[in-house]
């Protein structure tokens, strides 16, 4: 059941129109559509069979071909394909009749009801859950779309494009009629029906069109859909501005769902969002959560363009869409906020989760060569390092340049299915630039080490930099060949000053203080001329490509010097990290090579945490002038998620233990600094809570983290304070912060603020998942109990995939817990996996795909022993769906 991207093949047939009918009901929900079929095969030999996709839970009624109803004897129908053949020649019409039960779809693809309401979700394949169909990205069609329903419990009728009718009928029940003009493959259909609330707003584009805007929610939500409004138009006015890109319709709808497997769809003119992603108000909403809302408002306006009137030839291409248009909200966000936070933010990402994936068993190029389940490639990798190598492009031709081969990309390409190919051709060629090398990117999976050695010759004034780079194998690819990688560099003097750089060769161009070196081999030297005093090098600035990097003898003092003084945000961070990233991997050998000493006395006997570290740490918590962001995020312990595969047969409760240790050290010594951060970060008293305002979300951000390294102190002063501040909170991300310190802490404040908090807010869905999140996600000893009674909470639903996600994703997220030594967190891991993938497969392929089940060769062999142990146990499971098996298969083959 595996596909192969090589085995691409044109359909025999393609379809110009698509006329469905949705009569929505109660029990049997009945679609009738009609397809005009148009010869795809060329002029040779009779009509070839019409293969149409399927599912089992669709019930095929009838079937006609050019108005004439078939036999059964005249069709094949499996589970999965209805067969057509002895077909007429030419254009010809299909009619198929099929009864569905969206009601007891719980997999949550195609159509379903979520909150009483008909909603779909159809990419990759969920439209063969529809009716039988030409189901791939490759066939492109227009849509006219009508629907029936209940006129009470449904008075809301969407679907893509615009409304040509509408009008009641006999027995309470109404109907409209929707027309696309525009053509798209099936997995951009969508409906709605239901008893919705809506917010209008309107949009005036650079040609000086109106677009309605429209957002629905259930009632209960309405009120909190300002943000969403207020983002999606500066998604619009940044696209016009950034790109030139127009909406092309006079309506944008957006539905908001509280059942849904993913984040967001970009169904053409009626996006359907993950109601997490649309509602958002300052005291049930984090910071964070008003920047994903923002952020995901624009990806999938994005996809307009890139996704919808460009779309992908194949599922194989995927990145083609997902890529770039991460690439594009990340670019809006970066530009609508702090640009540098924004970017440590996504490379932290990055690098905690993607990285991992890369180096786990379903390690996958970012277009894959074969997949069971596309579901499951839509990955870090596909999305975030496809993003990253987008970028790519921009860092070497330039904003401009990178604005000339979208132009042409859209002039080629605009109504067509492509691939990735055709974009770098257009970046290519708008650009006068060769650009075939680039190939590799998406050929390799792995993550690039690259080394860099560099040295200074004080009598010629020249600055050698030696640049290697090597892919490690990855599962079911072992030769790997080096990709082009810009090595972004800048060099700093002894005063922390940016020194003009000339590159040897490179004498026509004007010398600047950061250059671009492309790395195009497996080894290569570069050299500054020029140079006047010995630098200290500011390497990979702005994260500028997805690698690791490797500074030979780079000496601890030159990472506190750029700490303190690069001018590059990206690289002054990075400093910091290297410096706690060394800190944790030598106390961390040291712990595991005695592992019978108390863990205290062997860490502070291995040097603890030096006082350097501490001072540099400090300078940036005191530092007035630094954004309160970008001092959270330099203050932080890099993630478990950077170290783990980096040392071998890692224990990761040891791990966290010394993770604990070094921000206890941090906090006892720190503490007159971290509470002056507090004092001087806390807002005003009476001060409102303003949505996108960066610089209140800033002094929060450094405020709360200071105020967890504090809660580390388990001070029964700070205690008192934190349980003070979830009960006096203005805003969630304070109330939701103070919580998370006292969640791992025993003792009665804990139980007395996650009571306060429910009763406070058990109304709320959206908020109990923090709720469930957090509790799950404890390293309290022994939590796996309490996460067990969790699971009966009424606040839990094991059919909503949020509540799921809150629950397991937060459980794994427990080192001490879910890591437990004598292997109750794997199991309980996997008996949850098998009872969700019953329910929903791709919830339950995620769950699997999240935990460190597919990377169990990171772990010590105790913890390897007990994992591969769990994977054969859901292996041997019967009826396994094919998305946890694809997981589980190729974890166990690793
Ligand atoms: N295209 C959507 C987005 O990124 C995601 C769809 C996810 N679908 C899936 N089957 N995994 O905006
Ligand atoms: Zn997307």
């Amino acid at each position: 059941q595996t596909k192969y991207r090589k085995d691409y093949k044109p359909t025999n047939y393609l379809i110009k129109h698509v006329y469905l009918n949705f009569l929505l009901n109660e029990d049997t929900t009945r679609v009738i559509s009609r397809l005009s079929m148009v010869p795809n095969y060329g002029t040779a030999g009779s009509p070839p069979s019409l293969e149409l996709d399927g599912r089992k839970d669709i019930k095929l009624v009838t079937v006609k071909v050019a108005g004439k109803e078939l036999q059964s004897s005249e069709y094949e129908l499996t589970d999965k394909k209805l067969t057509l053949s002895r077909l007429p020649a030419g254009e010809f019409e299909v009619e198929i009749e099929v009864d569905i039960k969206p009601q007891e779809n719980s997999s949550l693809e195609g159509l379903y009801k979520s909150g009483g309401n008909f909603c779909t979700q159809c990419e990759a394949e969920g439209f063969r859950g529809i009716t039988y169909f030409l189901d791939r990205p490759d066939v492109m069609a227009k849509y006219t779309t009508r629907i029936e329903a209940d006129a009470k419990s449904y008075p809301v009728l969407l679907s893509n494009g615009n409304l040509l009718e509408q009008g009641s009928l006999d027995g309470g029940r109404h109907f409209a009629v929707w027309e696309d003009p525009f053509v798209k493959p099936c997995y951009l259909f969508a409906l709605v029906a239901g008893d919705l609330s809506v917010r209008e707003d309107s949009f005036k584009t650079m040609s000086g069109r109106t677009v309605t805007l429209r957002i629905y929610t259930r009632a209960k939500d309405i009120d909190r859909v300002a943000w969403a409004m207020e983002s999606l138009k500066r998604a619009m006015k940044w696209d016009e501005d950034t790109f030139g890109l127009e909406y092309d319709l006079d309506l944008f709808n957006i539905v908001a769902v509280d059942d849904f497997n993913m984040g967001a769809m970009e169904n053409k003119s009626l996006n359907i969002f993950n109601s997490r992603l649309v509602i958002a108000s300052p005291t049930t909403s984090t910071d964070m959560d008003y920047s994903r809302v923002e952020g995901v408002v624009g990806h999938e306006y994005f996809h307009n363009w890139t996704g919808n009137r460009v779309t992908c030839r194949d599922w194989f291409q995927l990145t083609l869409k997902e890529g770039l248009t991460v690439f594009r909200d990340q670019e809006f966000s970066a530009d609508l906020n702090s640009r540098p936070v924004k970017r440590i933010d996504d490379v932290m990402r990055l690098r905690t989760a993607q990285f991992v994936e890369d180096a786990g068993s379903m390690a996958h190029p970012i277009r894959p060569d074969s997949y069971i389940k596309m579901d499951n490639f839509y990955t870090l990798t596909v999305y975030e390092k496809g993003a990253e190598i987008v970028r790519l492009y921009q860092t070497l031709l330039g904003k401009d340049g990178f604005r000339k081969g979208m132009d042409l990309y859209f002039q080629r390409h605009d109504g067509q299915a492509v691939t990735c190919e055709d974009f770098r051709n257009a970046m290519a060629d708008a650009n006068g630039q060769d650009l075939s090398a680039f190939e590799a990117w998406y050929k390799q999976a792995g993550t690039p080490h690259v080394k860099v050695a560099a040295s200074y010759n004080a009598a010629a004034r020249t600055y050698t930099i030696k640049a290697s780079q090597h892919t490690p194998a990855t599962p079911g690819q072992t030769e790997k060949g080096p990709v082009p990688i810009p090595l972004a560099v800048g060099l700093l003097g002894h005063d922390g000053s940016e020194l003009p750089l000339t590159l040897q060769g490179d004498a026509a161009a004007e010398p600047s203080t950061t250059k671009v070196l492309l790395l195009t081999e497996t080894e290569q030297e570069f050299v500054f001329t020029e140079v006047a005093e010995k630098p200290v090098p500011s390497l990979l600035r702005d994260f500028s490509a997805p690698v690791k990097l490797e500074v030979e003898g780079q000496a601890e003092d030159e990472l506190v010097f750029l700490l303190a003084h690069d001018k590059d945000a990206f690289c002054r961070w990075e400093a910091g990290q290297r410096i706690l990233r060394g800190l944790l991997t030598s106390l961390y050998t040291a712990a595991s090579a005695s592992k019978d000493t108390k863990l205290e006395e062997c860490l502070s006997a291995a040097g603890g945490v030096p006082d350097k570290v501490v001072a540099a740490i400090g300078a940036v918590l005191s530092d007035k002038d630094l954004d309160g962001a970008f001092a959270a995020a330099a203050i932080s312990l890099p993630a478990a998620a950077e170290l783990i595969g980096t040392i071998p047969n890692i224990d990761p409760v040891l791990l966290h233990n010394v993770r604990q240790y070094v921000v206890h050290e941090l906090a006892a010594r720190l503490r007159p600094e971290l509470e002056a951060a507090v004092k001087r970060n806390e807002a005003p008293a009476g001060a409102s809570y303003v949505p996108g305002d960066s610089a209140q979300a800033a002094q929060r951000a450094i405020k709360n983290k200071a105020l967890s390294y504090l809660s580390a102190l388990k001070d029964a002063k700070v205690t008192a304070d934190l349980l003070q501040r979830t009960r006096s909170a203005t805003n969630m991300t304070d109330q939701i912060s103070a919580l998370a310190c006292l969640v791992d802490s025993e003792g009665p404040e804990r139980e007395t603020a996650l009571a306060e908090f429910y009763e406070q807010w058990k109304d709320d869905a959206l908020v109990m998942l923090k709720w469930i999140a957090l509790q799950a996600g404890s390293n309290l000893e022994g939590n796996l109990k309490n996460v067990e009674k969790l699971l009966s909470h009424p606040a839990f639903s094991i059919t909503n995939p949020n509540a799921c996600y809150s629950m397991f994703l937060g459980f794994l997220r427990s080192p001490v817990n879910f890591h437990a030594a004598d292997g109750s967190g794997y199991k309980f891991m996997a008996d949850s996996i098998l009872k969700v993938d019953k329910i929903n497969r791709q919830v339950a392929a995620r769950m699997v795909s999240s935990s460190a089940f597919t990377a169990w060769k990171d772990y010590d062999v105790e913890r390897q022993q007990m994992m591969k142990e769990q994977l054969a146990r859901i292996n041997a499971e019967n009826g396994l769906s094919e998305n946890v098996f694809e997981i589980v298969s190729k974890s166990l083959e690793a």
